[in-house]
């Protein structure tokens, strides 16, 4: 078969990365990472230089290509999934960025949100957006671009400017400034679009002062929406899946039954239980999200994200300097037999789902004289697994379905040591895939699903393989009073910075 390869494009927060699939067996072909960087302005305020993103996310299909060792007309299609929520405004005419990408860790909007709080609007923004209110959503930074910018808000109420998450800005530029377009699941992450009716919502946009024509058009997340530019790519080729990250990564995962789980332990940890075709409504502080569209069939489903997961690992190599590699928090770990009543609550950037606290800052708590770095180290780990059982019990509460297991990926679930302490503290087995690039696997079958290379999710389901089970130790109590105390860390972490 001559076009036998997929092409996926990975853009993260912490890399840009390109994966060519060889559709024949499922393997990788190709790979290639390119790390971004990072913009701390103010503390608290991330942002990402939008075309770096688009520089390294080429050099990265370069690299890719090249290490499959094939040529730019043996790929059939094209995949894109990225951090979502990041937000980028650009002019329409130059192609130029109006401001460095506003980072979906960026806490610069909290007084925006705050003011949507006190105008009553959390009820009416939950029920049309499926969201919380929170500095974490694309809406408000776009606001806030409008409000900051000399002469934006001006140039946009002249349709001078488009506005668009990180797959949109990837796309405009792939198609040569062609197309202006995102995907269901990308949108259900603005706080902009109506998750009920399936349209950009008039009365939020008003009240965000966004003008509509800034916005993309919203797509199928499988299906060629697009063509890239022979100028660019040198071929003509379709896109055809387009998905947040966390969103292909359930789909990569194939968390096609209603009450399937995955975890992706990435920068934060990502946990999405698919709920099918009608949104469930969360009473425990979950977001209500579209999983993805296929032939303008939407599904949706429950997300709770947790901002800090993979950052605090990072956080131990770079700021502390305790550890060299991300793999020797592992080995330290190890070394103690528990964290000697130590606990890190790594709420750098505010605490996510359930608690939605913007002003929630990290917390380490329970030192004594004999405490010693490799305790910190186990405690950081710990935090990733206790935050992930957070979200999973609200899961669990508004779903009315109990997991029986959970499903992992991402950079951290390579730790033998997190994944055997997930299991512990959820008391369910915890399963790892062979391929663990789920993100852009799940983006590969989106596309591959769209220009027929795969015919149906069944296909798919069947090309899912288990690489490992980590199965609870069984002393239940144990961990239970673990999991206690580190709710009461919580607590003290919270409102902090007010
Ligand atoms: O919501 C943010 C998320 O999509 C970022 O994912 O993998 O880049 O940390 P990641």
């Amino acid at each position: 078969m001559h076009k036998r390869y997929i092409l996926s494009l990975d853009q993260g927060t912490t890399s840009s990365r390109a994966v060519i699939f060889d559709s024949l067996n499922g393997n990788i072909a190709g790979i290639k990472s390119v790390p971004l960087k990072q913009y701390y302005p103010q503390p608290g305020w991330v942002e990402h230089d939008a075309e770096d993103i688009f520089r390294d996310q080429m050099a990265a299909i370069t690299g890719a290509i090249k290490m499959a060792g094939i040529s730019a007309d043996a790929i059939a299609c094209i995949g894109i999934t990225n951090q979502r929520e990041t937000v980028v405004v650009w002019d329409k005419n130059t192609g130029k960025p109006l401001h460095r990408a506003i980072v979906w860790q960026c806490r610069r909007s909290s007084e925006i949100c705050d003011s949507l709080k006190m105008a009553g609007l959390r009820d009416k923004i939950k029920s049309k957006t499926g969201l919380v209110i929170d500095a974490y959503f694309s809406g408000t930074k776009i606001k806030w671009l409008l409000d900051n910018v000399e002469g934006a808000r001006e140039k946009a109420n002249k349709g001078e400017l488009l506005a668009g998450t990180i797959d949109s800005w990837l796309i405009w530029n792939l198609t040569g400034g062609k197309k202006h377009i995102t995907d269901y699941s990308n949108a259900s992450r603005t706080m902009l679009y109506n998750v009920n009716e399936l349209k950009w919502d008039e009365e939020l946009l008003k009240e965000l002062e966004i003008p509509a024509c800034m916005l993309p058009e919203v797509v199928s997340s499988s299906g060629a929406c697009a063509y890239s530019n022979e100028k660019v790519l040198g071929e003509k080729i379709p896109i055809s899946g387009i998905a947040g990250d966390q969103h292909a990564s359930l789909f990569g995962q194939a968390c096609f039954k209603q009450g399937d789980a995955k975890n992706t332990y990435g920068t934060g940890c990502f946990i999405l239980m698919n709920t099918g075709k009608k949104p469930v409504s969360s009473r425990n502080n979950l977001l209500t999200t579209i999983a993805w569209a296929i032939d303008n069939q939407v599904e949706y489903a429950l997300e709770g994200s947790v901002f800090n997961a993979g950052a605090a690992i990072q956080w131990l190599r770079d700021e502390l300097g305790i550890i060299k590699t991300a793999h020797e928090s592992d080995i330290e770990a190890g070394k103690v037999p528990d964290t000697g009543g130590v606990y890190v609550v790594p709420a750098f950037t505010g605490l996510g789902a359930p608690y939605w606290d913007m002003y929630a800052r990290g917390t380490i708590l329970g030192i004594t004289r004999g405490t010693n770095k490799k305790h910190i180290i186990r405690a950081t780990l710990e935090s990733i697994a206790y935050q992930s059982r957070d979200v999973l019990e609200a899961m669990e509460l508004d779903s009315g379905i109990e997991l029986n297991a959970l499903k992992v990926d991402g950079g951290a679930s390579a730790s033998d040591f997190l994944m055997q302490f997930q299991a512990d503290i959820l008391d369910i087995p915890v399963q790892r895939p062979v391929i663990r690039e789920t993100t852009a696997l799940g983006s590969a079958f989106l596309a591959g699903l769209g220009v027929g290379i795969w015919t149906s999710k069944e296909e798919i389901e069947k090309a899912w393989n288990l690489d490992k089970t980590y199965i609870p130790l069984g002393n239940k109590n144990y961990f239970d009073g673990l999991y206690l105390k580190w709710k009461k860390a919580v607590e003290k972490s919270m409102k902090w910075d007010i």
